[in-house]
């Protein structure tokens, strides 16, 4: 899986420095090109001939090589690059590259990746556990990059906690595993829903929801990694695409989006429904505004039933097609959310209840449990929208395998 792959290593000044030693041998033998980044402090811990020597590759630490008037991209680095491993990432480095510092040749190729960034903390049990490493860690994470958290042992210090840089055969295995998930959608059409819908009573006024659309957006540039093409289905929302291969259909209300979906539906193989679609609209919209009564009397709107879109697809669907739908409660939340698998012919649905602290709308953070047809149920941490994206996208892969 690591054959022929650009890595950019970077390592830090801590100790676990010398343990990188090991992870670009490891990473060099399964037949990976490495290049190491080193910072000043990094050259402290390890020699630079040590890493270039096991790396086969002058060590680049400098935005300018000494004498010879020779600049080292970054950009191009970033470019280059397959994956970009921080390792060992101490609390500074850590620090640095969550609010985008960029006074050295590590963090400003990590501002320049394109690829994905794995970080490997090390430090003391103290600094790893202060609230602003945890939360320049959560930052990270909301940026999609991949946390490999650190173990717990002896410390350098002697102490005993958690801080010790994970292992480099693990490293290695975390990458390997991500290689070979990485475009485990290569070929396969994804439709996804996301956001609210906007339901007009007049031309100035609407019934709508507090849905970002944040997890289906990271459910369509998590599906786009993995090598699907998307087509997102998004009410209006104020976010934005980034891979190509996400074709963005933007619509307003239950009806375009269910017009959107049913019209491109037979041609999926998974569809998302993550919306959060108005159960209502306005039986009649009016043409003009509607004026404020003179005579205290309160207008009265009266409603009629939106489409339910999932209802629809989940009677389209042909062998071979899934489904997976969301259910966002506030009480009796497994009955509720198995009654909605049934009841619209999903395959799999993601259980979100808002009385879990940092789940539902407008969060970056999610807390799920996923339910499967059979009765397979997963119960997941909270964590950021990017991560549950990419545990929803593993447990559809398992779907489809079964
Ligand atoms: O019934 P409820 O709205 O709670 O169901 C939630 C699930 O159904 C979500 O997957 C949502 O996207 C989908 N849904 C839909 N069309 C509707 C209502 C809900 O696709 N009109």
């Amino acid at each position: 899986m690591l054959k022929g792959k650009h890595i950019i290593v970077g390592i830090t000044g801590g100790i676990a420095a010398f343990k990188t030693a090991t992870l670009v041998r490891l990473m060099v033998k399964a037949g990976a090109e490495v290049q190491v980044i080193m910072t000043p402090n990094a050259r402290e811990f390890i020699t630079p001939v040590t890493m270039s020597t096991l790396s086969g590759k002058p060590v680049i630490s400098e935005f300018f090589t000494a004498n010879t008037g020779q600049w080292n991209s970054h950009v191009d680095l970033g470019l280059w690059a397959d994956a970009m491993v921080v390792a060992p990432a101490t609390a500074s480095t850590i620090a640095k590259m969550a609010h985008g510092v960029a006074d050295n040749m590590l963090v400003t190729t990590y501002l320049s990746a394109k690829a994905p960034v794995f970080v490997a903390p090390a430090m003391d049990l103290d600094m790893m556990a202060h609230p602003t490493t945890q939360h320049n860690l959560d930052l990270l994470r909301s940026y999609g990059n991949h946390i490999i958290e650190p173990a717990t042992g002896e410390l350098a210090s002697h102490l005993i906690g958690k801080g010790r840089m994970e292992e480099p055969e693990n490293i290695v295995a975390v990458l390997r595993d991500f290689f070979a998930s990485q475009r485990d959608l290569e070929g396969k059409r994804v439709l996804i829903t996301a956001g609210p819908t906007v339901e007009r009573i007049d031309p100035v006024r609407y019934i709508s929801n507090f849905s970002s659309g944040k997890m289906g957006f990271a459910l369509a540039e998590e599906c786009a990694a993995r090598g699907a093409q998307v087509t997102l289905v998004a009410g209006p929302v104020a976010l934005k695409c980034h891979n190509a291969a996400i074709t963005r259909v933007d619509v307003e209300s239950a009806m375009q989006m269910h017009d959107a979906v049913v019209e491109r539906f037979g041609q999926q193989d998974v569809t998302i429904l993550c919306a959060a679609v108005a159960d209502y609209c306005a039986d009649n919209v009016a043409t003009t505004k509607i004026k404020r009564d003179a005579s205290d009397e309160a207008p009265v709107i009266r409603l009629k039933k939106n489409p339910d879109i999932a209802r629809a697809v989940g009677q389209m669907k042909q062998p071979g097609q899934i489904t997976v739908g969301f259910a966002l409660e506030t009480d009796n939340e497994h009955q509720n959310a198995v009654g909605k698998l049934e009841r619209k012919n999903l395959d799999m649905i993601v259980l979100n209840s808002l009385r879990d602290p940092g789940a539902g709308f407008q969060t970056d953070t999610n807390r799920v449990t996923i339910i499967r047809r059979d009765g397979q149920q997963w119960d997941g941490d909270t964590k950021p929208k990017t991560e549950v994206a990419r545990d929803i996208v593993d447990h559809i892969i398992e779907l489809m395998k079964s």
